[in-house]
């Protein structure tokens, strides 16, 4: 059975293309879903790619790919920086994970250079906009294939 990758976007990522263009770029997150799903099938992966504005419903999503997913690669939005539930909920389930920012949150404003969800990522790309995604998979997918070899 084909494996999948959790993709997970957290508040306001559905306004992506016509939110703070001048940050985020005008790449949508239907777009993007689009160029995840092709790339982890070059390695042989499902993709499972959601968002939520509800912090509880990322949280059992969360859940979800601890019981049906191999990885996640999740750009929380702003509760990367405020959700000591989404931190909890990775570290329950264990599950490989590379957090993704579309801007650079490390010279944005100081609140954004602290992230909870880092503390239980294996790795994280901030900063090179939707491509980051295909790398954050292309990096799961290597991480993945290492740990199951
Ligand atoms: C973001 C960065 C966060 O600080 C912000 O709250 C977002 C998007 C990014 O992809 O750059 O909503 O995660």
């Amino acid at each position: 059975m084909t494996q999948s990758l959790y993709i997970l976007n957290g508040p306001n990522l559905n306004m992506l293309g016509r939110r703070e263009t001048d940050i985020y770029g005008d790449v949508t997150l239907e777009a993007i879903a689009r160029s995840c799903t092709r790339r982890a099938g070059t390695h042989g992966f499902d993709v499972a790619f959601h968002q939520s504005n509800d912090e509880g419903e990322l949280v059992d999503l969360i859940h979800e790919a601890g019981a049906k997913g191999a990885g996640i690669v999740l750009n929380a939005g702003a509760y990367t920086h405020t959700s000591v539930a989404l931190l909890d909920a990775l570290r329950a389930v264990d599950l490989p994970t590379v957090e993704v920012h579309l801007s650079n949150i490390f010279r944005r404003e100081e609140f954004r250079r602290h992230s909870f969800v880092s503390q239980a990522a294996v790795g994280v790309i901030s900063g090179l906009g939707p491509i980051g995604y295909e790398l954050a998979i292309d990096a799961l997918a290597a991480h993945i294939g290492i740990a199951s070899a």
